[in-house]
């Protein structure tokens, strides 16, 4: 066989038992090689997987020996036979493992160094090594498994928008900032200089612009970029499934839509048949419970309010909790009184860094209760507390006292960090529910004023417009998170549409009118010209890739992404620029300022 002219049959992790007996041509990196002297195994690896090939001299001693100069990572073209490998030789863990391919024709196509770290799914290299050499670290079949799932993602989100009758429009990545509250990316302009584009945080007011010139429905998969400080879930530039349509009017209208949408990507990903619809639970509900406006619901150890119960205890501490907007909160760890005093350091140091000035307890011990706080209750409201916390022999109750924010995060994140610990989750289900009814306001402690909580184009619930002059932190928003397994997967509202409304939103933000007319002047106009309901979401690709490929390093899911420091180890970016490109943008860098 020719095999400068043939091309690739198929794929080397499809062939099967019911492809013995062809003859085929075969392409792929050599992924392991074992030379037993007069027979050569090569697993040769593709993207869908490996397939065994056997180079025996005895089908030709030239074959044969230009075999034996194949290393790992060569990249090859190969012919020859299927064939079964009988019974006792078949590999179970592969799936071509019942075949084998005996070679009759080789063609390196390219030679390669010795990679600087071992190409194996156990990633035993370090981290930066690894992404610097992203696209050998990319060879790994489990990156590979899960690029190829958000593919699938990306394209069940194409198939089901379309048929739902949601138009795919881009929209500018040059343009001017958009408040989701982080920090923009800008690019200075040549033509005009001293002047920069903002990188979009999202295409919000694009979209809805989009609705206002009668497009209806329109979906993008989309890159945001957001400077904002780094964790586990987040990057600096970042890929949303945005959505937005119009006469949606109440928030189910937009949440049918996006469950289909979920359901069709689970379906197609996983082969999962979600319920029809998510449970739904009112924010101040999550809150109150969980700590959180992302609640793990899949363990228990909920929050329990004993602001009541300690009113009088005359414990300093938890007196501060009778001033307005306090409380004291706390969680029954159910039969772990028996962990160490070290643990509790650990849980106290969890809370401290959300806030909160310590961490009480009381361990239900078998021998006798062990509580810093228990000389200074008298024995009833001691009694008193611990029932109200459902303690019993054997149960840790721990406590918080501070603003209910604060309560909230510290309680919210140590509820994770002992379910983490002590292994409480369930991690066979998903748990997808949306949380709704968040507030419109939050107040900004720092530039003391209110800020909006979601963005500034969210509508208020109409049955709350009533308080907005009076008590705006009571006034709730139209506004919906789909959260799973603890993790904001997306959000959404449905839109202020008119103009008088939209005016007064930017007025309660402290925005001036200057500062409207400068950032806003074209949204705000276009307000005037007929403008239908409206409503969207944006789900995060990232994420929803992380909770269904099941991994928790957002890393994992991004062909290249940045390190924790922003930076791109492999292109090495950001990188100085040459002085002409300064010049022609009339910029100066002063890196000591
Ligand atoms: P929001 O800011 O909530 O809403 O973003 C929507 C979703 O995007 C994901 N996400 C991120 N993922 C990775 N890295 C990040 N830095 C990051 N930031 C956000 C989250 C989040 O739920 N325009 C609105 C949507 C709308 O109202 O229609 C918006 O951007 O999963
Ligand atoms: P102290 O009297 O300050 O030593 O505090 C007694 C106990 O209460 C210690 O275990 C502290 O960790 C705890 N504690 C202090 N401040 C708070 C708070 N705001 N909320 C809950 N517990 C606290």
């Amino acid at each position: 066989m020719n095999l400068e002219k043939a091309s690739r049959t198929k794929m080397c992790g499809t062939f099967s038992a019911a492809d013995a007996g062809k003859h085929v041509v075969v392409t792929g990196f050599v992924a392991k090689y074992r030379n037993l002297g007069t027979i050569l195994f090569i697993d040769l690896r593709d993207r869908t997987g490996i397939l065994q090939l056997n180079f025996d001299e005895t089908r030709g001693k030239e074959l044969f020996a230009a075999a034996a100069k194949i290393r790992n990572e060569y990249v090859l073209k190969v012919s020859g036979t299927i064939r079964l490998r009988g019974e006792k030789n078949v590999n179970p863990n592969m799936s071509t493992g019942e075949v084998e391919l005996a070679a009759d024709g080789l063609k390196i196509l390219s030679e390669a160094e010795t990679p600087p770290f071992q190409i194996s799914d156990k990633a035993e290299a370090g981290e930066n090594l690894r992404l610097k050499y992203r696209y050998l670290d990319l060879r790994r079949p489990s990156l590979q498994k899960i690029l190829l799932t958000r593919a699938e993602i990306v394209s069940a989100t194409y198939e089901y928008m379309t048929k739902r009758g949601f138009l795919n429009i881009e929209t500018p990545f040059l343009g001017k900032s958009t408040p989701e509250g982080a920090r923009d990316y800008l690019v200075p302009s040549r033509v005009h200089p001293g002047e920069f584009y903002a990188l979009p945080q999202s295409p919000q007011l694009y979209k809805q612009l989009l609705m206002i010139a009668g497009f209806d429905r329109y979906f993008q998969v989309v890159k945001c970029f957001r400077d904002e400080d780094l964790r586990a879930n987040r990057q600096p530039e970042f890929t949303q499934i945005d959505i937005e349509m119009s006469y949606a009017e109440k928030p189910e209208d937009v949440m049918k839509e996006a469950e289909g949408l979920i359901r069709a990507i689970f379906k197609r990903t996983l082969g999962l048949d979600l319920k029809r619809r998510f449970r739904r639970m009112k924010w101040a509900e999550a809150m109150s419970r969980f700590g959180s406006d992302k609640p793990d619901t899949r363990f228990g150890l909920e929050l329990c309010d004993v602001t009541k119960v300690v009113k009088g205890s005359g414990f300093s501490v938890f007196e501060m909790a009778t001033k307005r907007g306090c409380s004291v909160r706390g969680i029954n760890a159910k039969g772990l009184a028996g962990m160490t005093r070290k643990e509790i350091d650990a849980f106290q140091e969890v809370v401290r860094e959300y806030g909160a000035k310590g961490l009480a307890y009381i361990a239900l011990k078998e021998d006798g209760v062990s509580s810093p706080i228990k000389k200074f209750f008298s024995d009833e409201k001691f009694r008193a507390l611990v029932s109200a916390m459902g303690g019993e022999t054997g149960d840790i109750l721990f406590f918080v006292a501070d603003k209910d924010k604060t309560v909230f995060a510290a309680l919210g994140a140590l509820r994770l960090a002992i379910a983490k610990k002590y292994s409480l989750i369930d991690e066979s289900t998903f748990d997808i529910l949306w949380v709704t009814d968040f507030p419109l306001y939050e107040y900004d402690e720092e530039e003391k004023r209110l800020n909006a909580m979601h963005h500034p184009f969210t509508a208020p619930v109409p049955g709350d417009l009533k308080y907005l002059d009076k008590n705006p932190l009571k006034v709730r928003a139209m506004a919906y998170d789909l959260v799973i397994n603890g993790q904001e997967a997306g959000g959404g509202s449905i839109r202020i549409h008119t103009p008088a409304l939209q005016r007064k939103m930017f007025e309660k933000i402290s925005l001036s009118e200057e500062d409207i007319n400068e950032r806003f002047g074209f949204f705000v106009e276009a307000f005037r010209y007929g403008v239908p309901p409206h409503g969207g979401l944006a789900f995060g690709l990232d994420r929803l890739t992380m909770l269904i490929t099941g991994t928790d390093n957002i890393k994992d899911v991004i062909a290249f992404p940045k390190n924790q420091a922003a930076a791109g180890l492999m292109e090495n970016c950001p990188s100085e620029v040459e002085p002409k490109q300064l010049d022609e943008l009339k910029l100066k860098v002063d890196a000591d300022a």
